[in-house]
């Protein structure tokens, strides 16, 4: 049954209780003054995330389902997940490392996306630590697991700091592979479900982008921002040039590209990008070490299916940004290398932090 916008019933934890390939799944609230989070570890996912409006409205800014069972159905949008082991594309399903060569499955035809058919976001994760402000999950993808190499120990550590909620990787592998994780949460910071993501007011810190090919590939070519509707160097509505005739908007059925933020990964978090909800001056911010970030429109997002609330996930009510290296970097040796060693330790980290405009 629909409800008003607004109002917040509160999530059923027994919604998200039960057994997957005999793990248990659970819903964990991490909360202080500022901000309260609830993750699922079905898929690492962040369910919902409530900070107060510029009015102090409580207001639910992650777009997520009700129960386990919702999300087990409409799991094509990966909402709140944690995706790997290669978030974003890989051109055709294949890539080789050290002379041999991989094939994955291309669960986005022609391509392989955000880690296969199951990847990280349709498995139970372990819960290694719980507490009020800290929530530590451990996957162990197996070798040859969706067709890449090397057994995979990850841990993604969801922690809340004041307004912000840090999300750090850990992955060690036991042959070379490849490792590409972000969190893959819908944002709309006007409430999830309360209208299109298109008067948000959006800033990133890229003055260039890596251009597609129609599937989502990038060429290569690192292209400047300048002069086109990517360009978000100064604040800049969402929707302000979405609609423009540009090719890139055509393939990505709108925004769905990868901004260069840095040639590399950097050892400090970094400010990315600002969005800011015209309705409720909520104020995300993003600091990353990854050198890439992919501002995705909620483009495929079509009214299919009840989010929270009783609201519905309708064409662009939701963006993403999600901090990551640059898609296809496999076959792109002139991209940062998303290359790991044995012996090497893959970390990255990522903030939402939520101020007021
Ligand atoms: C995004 C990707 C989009 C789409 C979406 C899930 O990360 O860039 O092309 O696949 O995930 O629907």
């Amino acid at each position: 049954m629909a409800q008003a916008q607004g109002s917040l019933t509160p999530l059923e934890r027994n919604a998200f209780q039960t057994e997957l390939d005999y793990r248990k799944t659970d819903l964990f609230v991490l909360r202080n003054e500022q901000v309260e989070v609830a993750i699922t570890n079905y898929g690492a996912r962040i369910v919902s995330l409530l900070v107060n409006d510029r009015e102090g409205k409580k207001t639910d800014v992650i777009t997520g389902f009700s129960s386990i069972q919702e999300y087990l159905e409409a799991d094509e949008d990966y909402q709140g997940a944690i995706v790997g082991r290669y978030a974003n594309r890989i051109a055709k399903g294949r890539f080789s490392l050290d002379g041999t060569a991989y094939v994955l499955a291309t669960n986005n035809a022609p391509n392989h996306l955000h880690g296969g058919l199951k990847g990280f976001s349709n498995v139970v994760w372990e819960v290694l630590e719980s507490t009020d402000t800290k929530l530590s999950l451990f996957y162990l993808a197996a070798d040859g697991e969706e067709g890449y190499p090397g057994a995979l120990n990850v841990t993604v550590t969801y922690t809340l700091q004041d307004q912000s909620l840090l999300i750090s990787f850990e992955a060690t592998t036991d042959k070379a592979t490849v490792v590409n994780l972000t969190n893959h949460s819908y944002f709309n910071l006007n409430g999830q479900g309360s209208g299109p993501i298109l008067g948000h007011t959006l800033q990133v810190a890229a003055d260039r982008y890596t251009p597609t090919d129609s599937t989502s590939i990038p060429t290569g070519e690192l292209a400047p921002v300048a002069g086109t509707p990517f360009d978000f160097r100064e604040p800049k509505k969402i929707g302000a040039a979405i609609e423009t005739a540009h090719e890139q908007l055509t393939f990505g059925g709108g925004y769905d590209h990868n901004f260069v933020l840095a040639d590399s990964c950097r050892p400090d978090l970094t400010l990315a990008a600002v969005a800011t909800g015209d309705r409720t001056g909520i104020r995300l911010e993003v600091l990353t070490t990854e050198p890439g970030i992919q501002l995705y429109s909620g483009n495929f997002l079509k009214g299919k299916h009840t989010i929270k609330y009783g609201l519905k996930d309708e064409h662009r009510y939701a963006f993403c940004l999600e901090t990551q290296h640059f898609p296809d970097s496999p076959n792109q040796p002139a991209f940062p290398s998303t290359v790991l060693q044995p012996g090497d330790t893959y970390r990255t980290s990522t903030v939402f932090r939520f101020t007021l405009a």
